[in-house]
């Protein structure tokens, strides 16, 4: 749904130490994907920790739009019923993917190969993302596309009548490009291939095995080649969504800022292709103990124990910024109460995020009393210690659930409060993040 109502202003400030148990929600990647795939698989799956966020939910009512049946049976605990590969009924409306790229992006992937056209839209900051990183490798298959100048939405996609397998090369890293890809390749014949010189987070390729499709992953001097087999007979299965790194790296940042913090966050899926600011954390200095690994439903995970620590500033490796892309803006604010500089390069993709990421980081920062260099393709944080950030001012959360949160757990340390001008966007992806945060010992007020 379009998140077009009344922005919901919040404010964070510090006080006492955080304790307890943070248990958050679902993986949002995995969630996604998990609507999708049962959907174009024969029989039942059942998923359990679904992330019951705006942007999965927009995925559920989308797959109905196409024909699958979505039922929710308790908190977390969905059913789907397939339609099967190639089974998608045309969608008697448009489909609002509110302000999930990965929602839009993969739906389009796994209709375009379907002979029916659907229309899609989505809130002021999906429209104005770039589509036309998978329109243009969906018009190999046989797809068309007609949407606004620059291929943003809303955009009007008809899947192809007769699709031909593709072989393409990701110009950037993107596993929303790379997913749309393979889910196409699902009702092409023959083999689909999908090459990426960086890797992405797989959690496409996994679940595809998982369902019963011939994927086979090589690594050649090209990159690493995927290869999927199409038109295979998919089977309904369950999933066990494990909880997001992405939305544990809130309470995580949190608890490593406010003094005499202790705190547990159990569950927390640990993919390699997604843990890369756990690594910085570490090298920051953070002091993470990782207990209980173990693998769920083909996904590493561990609980993480998380204390107050003293970080400093650090070179994050750019070929890191692939496995952490979501984590910039939790890593920028952290930045600021580290001793030092912290230099962030390679992130150019964080342009065209829900909103332009490094620029919201550096001029809610500066605004905060931080000083920032940034470029086209880096920021740099000079960090002022652990009391060093002043705050006492409102930030634009340019509705990015992730610049909002990130802001908000920046205020649990500031000198002085720290106000977002909207908290809305939070629901996308975390809901019950300020309850949550509260339970801990947080002082945010909506
Ligand atoms: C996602 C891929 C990433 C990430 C997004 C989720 C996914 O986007 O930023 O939050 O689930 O495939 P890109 O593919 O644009 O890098």
């Amino acid at each position: 749904m379009s998140h077009g109502g009344e922005p919901m202003p919040m404010e964070s400030r510090a006080a006492g130490p955080l304790r307890g148990m943070a248990e958050v929600p679902g993986d949002k990647s995995v969630s996604h994907r998990a609507l999708i795939l049962g959907a174009l698989s024969i029989g039942e799956t059942r998923i359990l920790g679904l992330l019951e966020g705006e942007d999965v939910l927009d995925t559920g009512r989308a797959m109905r739009a196409f024909g699958a049946r979505v039922e929710r049976l308790a908190d977390g605990e969905w059913q789907v019923q397939g339609v099967g590969v190639g089974g998608f009924l045309e969608p008697e409306d448009v489909i609002d993917c509110g302000n999930s790229g990965t929602g839009v992006r993969l739906i389009m992937g796994a209709m375009a190969t379907s002979d029916l056209t659907a229309v899609f839209t989505g809130d002021a900051s999906l429209r104005g993302r770039p589509m036309g990183r998978v329109i243009d490798p969906l018009a190999l298959f046989g797809a068309q596309a007609r949407g606004r100048r620059g291929g943003r939405l809303p955009l009007a996609l008809t899947g192809a009548a007769n699709p031909v397998p593709v072989t393409y090369t990701t110009p950037m890293p993107s596993a929303q490009v790379k997913s749309a890809v393979l889910l196409a390749g699902l009702n092409a014949p023959g083999e689909t291939v999908v090459i990426e010189r960086e890797q992405t987070r797989d959690h496409t390729e996994r679940m595809l095995a998982g369902f019963g499709a011939t994927v086979a992953v090589e690594t050649s001097t090209e990159g690493r080649v995927i290869t999927l087999t199409g038109q295979p007979e998919l089977q309904g299965r369950t999933i066990s969504v494990p909880r997001d790194p992405s939305s544990a790296a809130f309470p995580v940042a949190a608890a490593l800022i406010v003094e005499g913090s202790d705190i547990t966050v159990p569950g927390i899926g640990l993919n390699p292709t997604r843990a890369g600011l756990y690594d910085t954390l570490v090298e920051m200095g953070a002091r993470i103990d990782f207990a209980n690994r173990r693998e769920e439903g083909g996904e590493p995970m561990a609980d993480l124990r998380v204390r107050f620590s003293e970080l400093t500033g650090i070179e994050v490796p750019p070929e890191r910024a692939v496995s952490m892309i979501d984590e910039y803006p939790i890593l920028a604010a952290l930045a600021a109460l580290a001793d030092g500089p912290t230099v962030m390069r390679g992130i150019r993709e964080l342009r065209v995020k829900e909103c332009d990421r490094i620029d919201a980081m550096a001029r809610g920062l500066e605004a905060c009393g931080i000083r920032i260099e940034e470029g086209t393709d880096y920021l740099i944080v000079h960090g002022r210690g652990p009391r060093g950030v002043a705050g006492g001012t409102t930030v634009s959360s340019r509705l990015d659930h992730r610049i909002a949160m990130s802001f908000l757990c920046l205020g649990l340390a500031a000198q002085a409060p720290i106000r977002v001008d909207d908290g809305a966007p939070i629901a996308t992806s975390f809901p019950g993040f300020v309850a949550l945060m509260r339970r801990l010992g947080a002082e945010i007020t909506a």
